[in-house]
C-alpha cells in the first residue's frame, strides 16, 4: 500500500487566504502589517529563503522590507539596524536570516531584537514562555508540522511522537509542541544508539537533521506519519529531504514531499506571527 502524499499545496493556500483576509479586516483599522527581513552575506540558498518570506508577505497584503547587508558588515551594524526597526511602528516582525558570517554573533543579535516582534521565537524570553506554556510567538516549523497534521486529521493526543534531531530551530521546539499536544515524545539525535528501533516505534515521524536520505524503510513503522523536515541539495543539483522518499513512500501511512510542504507552512506560520504581532497593537 502506498503512502497518502500529503498535499501542501493546498493546506498552505487555505490557511494563507485565511491570514490575508484578516490582513483585509487590520488593514482597515489603519494597521498594515509589516516584516523586517535582515540577510548578511551572500549565501544563495538563505537569498531564496528570503525571497520567498517577502513574495509571501506581500501576497498576504502586508509590508515587506528586506535588508541586505554586504559578508563584511560589522556586528555593531547589524544591531544598530535591528534597534531602528525595534523603533519603527511599520514593523511588527522582525527576522535575521540564518546563518550569519562567523564573526557576527547570532546570541547577541537575537537578543537585540524586541521581544515583541520577534516573529521567529528565537528570543530566549520567547523560547522561555514556549516552554512554560506562556503566550508567545510560534516557532515557524514546528509550528507549521503541527498545523499540518492537523489539516490532514492526525489525533497527535496519547500517540508516540519521535523527533529526530536536536536543533534549536527545529528539534527541541518540536519536542515542546508536541508534550503540549498530549504526544509522548522521544528526541533522536546523532549520539543515539540504534536509532531504527525508536523510530521504528513513531505513530508520528518528524526528521530534521539536514542529513539526505538517512531514513530509510527500516526506520518506519507500517502506517507511521512521517514528516520531512530536511532540504538538502544533491551533488546532481536536485533537492532531497532527511527522508528516502522513494523507499518509505509504501510503508509510511502519511508522507510529506520535499519540497513543497513544510517550507511553505514555516513561511505561513512566519505571516501568522507577524500577523498576530500587528493585531496586538490595536488597540
Ligand atoms: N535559517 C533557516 N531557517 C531559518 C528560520 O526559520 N529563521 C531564520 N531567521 N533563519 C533561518
Amino acid at each position: 500500500m502506498s503512502a497518502n502524499v500529503i498535499n501542501g499545496k493546498e493546506i498552505v493556500s487555505a490557511y494563507r487566504a485565511d491570514i490575508k483576509q484578516h490582513v483585509e479586516k487590520l488593514k482597515e483599522q489603519g494597521i498594515t502589517p509589516g516584516l523586517a527581513v535582515v540577510i548578511v552575506g551572500d549565501d544563495p540558498a538563505s537569498h531564496v529563503y528570503v525571497r520567498n518570506k517577502a513574495k509571501a508577505c506581500e501576497e498576504a497584503g502586508m509590508l515587506s522590507e528586506v535588508h541586505k547587508l554586504p559578508e563584511s558588515t560589522p556586528e555593531s551594524e547589524v544591531l544598530a539596524l535591528i534597534g531602528k526597526l525595534n523603533a519603527d511602528s511599520r514593523i511588527h516582525g522582525i527576522l535575521v536570516q540564518s546563518p550569519l558570517p562567523k564573526h557576527i554573533s547570532e546570541e547577541r543579535v537575537v537578543e537585540a531584537i524586541a521581544v515583541d516582534k520577534d516573529v521567529d521565537c528565537f528570543h530566549p524570553v520567547n523560547v522561555g514562555n514556549l516552554m512554560i506554556g506562556k503566550e508567545g510567538p510560534s516557532p515557524c516549523t514546528p509550528a507549521g508540522v503541527i498545523e499540518v497534521l492537523k489539516k490532514i486529521g492526525v489525533e497527535i493526543a496519547g500517540k508516540h511522537a519521535v523527533v529526530v534531531g536536536r536543533s534549536n530551530i527545529v528539534g527541541k521546539p518540536m519536542a515542546i509542541l508536541f508534550l503540549r499536544e498530549h504526544a509522548t515524545v522521544t528526541v533522536c539525535h546523532s549520539r543515539t544508539p540504534n536509532m531504527e528501533e525508536i523510530t521504528r516505534q513513531a505513530d508520528i515521524l518528524v526528521v530534521a537533521v539536514g542529513k539526505a536520505k538517512l531514513i530509510r524503510r527500516q526506520h518506519v513503522k507500517p502506517g507511521a506519519v512521517v514528516i520531512d523536515v530536511g532540504m538538502n541539495r544533491l551533488e546532481t543539483g536536485k533537492l532531497a529531504g532527511d527522508v528516502d522518499f522513494d523507499d518509505v513512500v509504501d510503508v509510511a501511512g502519511h508522507i510529506t514531499p520535499v519540497p513543497g510542504t513544510v517550507g511553505p507552512m514555516t513561511i505561513t506560520i512566519l505571516l501568522r506571527n507577524t500577523l498576530e504581532a500587528a493585531q496586538k497593537t490595536a488597540s
